[in-house]
């Protein structure tokens, strides 16, 4: 197993990854929506989809970036019909979907839907399994403009074949292989982003870009740092919107920063704020890593409950700003001298990465509140003789110098963008 320096950052390497479908979406992490962690399989209609793109307009955020309506699991009806043909709900979707996707188009923003690589999806409803030209040749002719793919009931040893297979290892490839193709056979009439949802699966980071333009990876230990192989249940993969999950999901992060560019980014799973499982400080921090490690920012929550606290966090501009770097380049954690080594499982206070105007850098009182403090020529990307100016993104607090100091509440975060003058 590698040990956990290799998580920390050892120098801002410039890595490009080996993009298949590049067909100029994906270019920086995707921002929108999601249905699933709303109200699971009842959110996925025509009207929650239209009522956030609504409030996509009315509170501002397609004009901060956030783009994508996307539909997940239980949008079709339990079996297609007598061609093959997959069908939409018509209770949920009375006009169908192409009049969803016009409308949305028409406001300027993007639709997505959710597949599963198996016969079945998560939620037992239609799989793309031996269906998937056809099914591609009826997205694009809805207009959809995103397909997240899931990995529920995929061939597998066991007879019936469970919703996690968990045996054999090592396949996930061979079942995203075949929607991957599809698409690329689409692509001069739709450019769809291919958002692969393999659980961190036979580690997807590592071949992600060249199967599609996202890759969920999150890991299953709460503790295990670096990154463990997957052999265990699913059900603790996804982010359930508690503390635990943030802690989870944000401290493997550290461990895959160098599979991050344009065309092909680390999906931290979809943003659980506004569900009341966690504080502000703890919705601060969730937003906070999610952004500077350039996972895409997807809303799972009721825009239509939201609370103005929780608004103020997900129309931060600077984060989105620094989320959106062309470069595309994800933090991880650095240990300064003297800085405490990291303990398994929990929130480093370090991390920082590279912008193409300068660098981020990450302080998280992830176990307790206190002073947190950063000499810029501790930072990597940073270092040598010379002074910095810097600004805070949720205080809109600024310096100059070569150093910089904040009180920290815990598991609050400060997030600074250092240029060097
Ligand atoms: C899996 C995925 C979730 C969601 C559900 C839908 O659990 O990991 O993100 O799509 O399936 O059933």
């Amino acid at each position: 197993m590698k040990s956990w320096k290799v998580a920390l950052l050892p120098a801002l390497a410039n890595t490009r990854l080996t993009v298949a479908l590049d067909n100029g979406v994906g270019l920086k992490p995707h921002m929108g929506w999601s249905s699933w962690n709303v109200a699971q399989c009842n959110a996925a209609s025509a009207r929650y989809a239209l009522a956030t793109a609504d409030k996509f307009i009315s509170l501002g955020l397609k004009d901060l970036g956030y783009e994508y309506i996307n539909i997940d699991d239980c949008w079709s009806t339990k079996s297609r019909d007598s061609s093959g043909r997959l069908v939409p709900d018509p209770a949920k979707w009375p006009n169908g979907i192409k009049a969803v996707t016009d409308r949305i188009h028409s406001m300027g923003l993007k639709f997505g839907l959710y597949g599963c690589a198996g016969d079945k999806t998560c939620a037992g409803y239609p799989g793309n399994e031996g269906h998937e030209r056809g099914d591609v040749d009826q997205l694009v002719s809805w207009g959809v403009d995103f397909w997240k793919y899931d990995n529920c009931y995929t061939p597998c040893r066991q007879n019936p074949r469970p919703q996690t297979c968990t045996s054999p290892a090592g396949s996930t490839k061979t079942w995203y292989a075949p929607m991957r193709d599809a698409i690329l056979g689409v692509q001069n009439t739709k450019k769809l982003h291919f958002n692969l949802c393999n659980w961190g699966r036979d580690e997807v980071w590592t071949w992600g870009a060249s199967y599609g333009h996202s890759w969920r990876y999150v890991v299953i230990a709460h503790h295990q740092h670096p990154l463990p192989r997957l052999t265990d249940s699913r059900m603790s993969v996804d982010n359930w919107g508690d503390w635990a999950s943030v802690e989870r999901i944000g401290n493997a992060a550290a461990g895959i920063y160098q599979y991050s560019a344009p065309g092909g980014f680390n999906d931290l799973d979809m943003l659980y704020l506004g569900s009341s499982k966690l504080n502000t400080n703890q919705e601060k921090l969730h937003f906070g890593l999610w952004a500077i490690t350039k996972s895409p920012l997807v809303l799972g929550l009721d825009l239509e409950k939201i609370s103005n606290s929780t608004l103020d966090i997900i129309r931060n501009k600077g984060l989105i700003d620094i989320n959106q770097d062309s470069l595309g380049k994800a933090a991880t954690t650095f240990r300064p001298p003297g800085a405490p080594a990291p303990v398994n499982g929990k929130i480093y206070p370090y991390w920082a990465g590279p912008l193409s105007d300068g660098v981020v850098v990450g302080l998280c009182a992830g176990t307790s509140a206190g002073t947190y403090s950063v000499n810029f020529k501790d930072v990597p990307g940073l270092g040598g003789s010379g002074s910095y100016e810097w600004r805070e993104m949720y205080t809109g607090q600024t310096g100059k110098g070569t150093s910089a100091s904040f009180n920290i509440g815990l598991h609050d975060m400060r997030v600074i963008k250092v240029m060097k003058v």
